[in-house]
């Protein structure tokens, strides 16, 4: 009896060896594929924010180079995507010139749908803000033409939520850069696209 019995219980053993790693196979194969549909099924695209409408109001620039200035713009914020829609939290907006930031404010949280078209309005005020001697000349040069180069950063905490699933924050940095401000006056209205980094 023994001797018929152990040369089978290697190849039991072998067997259910064989089994387990078809099992894991199977697995990790059912698992790709579902990735690949959830992918293919989402088709994630880049959201696009584009600046607009920006102009410079109630500008003041001291002899000592202090500035003050009141800028309004519209941030469109449009999100592409079919099935995926995004959380904003803690949105941080900036209107800098050159090096330095002249305005900041906070927005409160917002959650854009899928297929959705979000206007940001915003409005910063500047107020006596201290700006460097050659950034200062700079802006009185800007000024005098009418318009007013400026980059407007935005940097916010992002989720995306694909049917019940959300994602893991990540930060997102938005910088319409090389963007024309206007006077009042001139009426002139510019339209910039950002470019996203999230
Ligand atoms: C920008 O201004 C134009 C003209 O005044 C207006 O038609 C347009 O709706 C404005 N855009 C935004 C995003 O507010
Ligand atoms: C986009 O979503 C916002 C917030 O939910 C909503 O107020 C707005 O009407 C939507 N815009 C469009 C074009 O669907
Ligand atoms: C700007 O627009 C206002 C009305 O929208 C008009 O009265 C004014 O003349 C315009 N200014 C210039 C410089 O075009
Ligand atoms: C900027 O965008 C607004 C709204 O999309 C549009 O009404 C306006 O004509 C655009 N301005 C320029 C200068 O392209």
């Amino acid at each position: 009896m023994p001797t018929t019995a152990s040369p089978s219980q290697p190849l039991r053993r072998r067997s259910l060896v064989c089994y387990v790693f078809l099992v894991i196979l199977t697995l990790i194969f059912i698992l790709a594929v579902g990735f690949l549909i959830t992918w293919l099924v989402t088709k994630p695209k880049k959201l696009h924010y584009s600046l607009e409408n920006a102009s410079v109001q109630h500008f003041i620039l001291t002899d000592d180079n202090h500035m003050s200035a009141t800028f309004k713009f519209t941030i469109q914020s449009r999100n592409p995507n079919h099935r995926i829609s995004v959380y904003y939290n803690s949105v941080e907006i900036f209107v800098k010139f050159k090096d330095q930031t002249l305005a900041f404010d906070t927005m409160e949280p917002f959650h854009q749908p899928r297929m959705n078209v979000t206007q940001i309005d915003d409005t910063l005020v500047a107020q006596n803000v201290a700006v460097s001697k050659s950034n200062s000349y700079d802006l009185r040069a800007q000024h005098s033409l009418g318009k007013i180069e400026l980059e407007v950063y935005v940097k916010a905490k992002v989720r995306f939520k694909v049917g019940v699933w959300k994602s893991s924050h990540r930060t997102a940095h938005i910088k319409c850069s090389h963007a024309m401000v206007s006077l009042p006056q001139s009426n002139k209205s510019q339209n910039s696209s950002c470019t996203a980094d999230i």
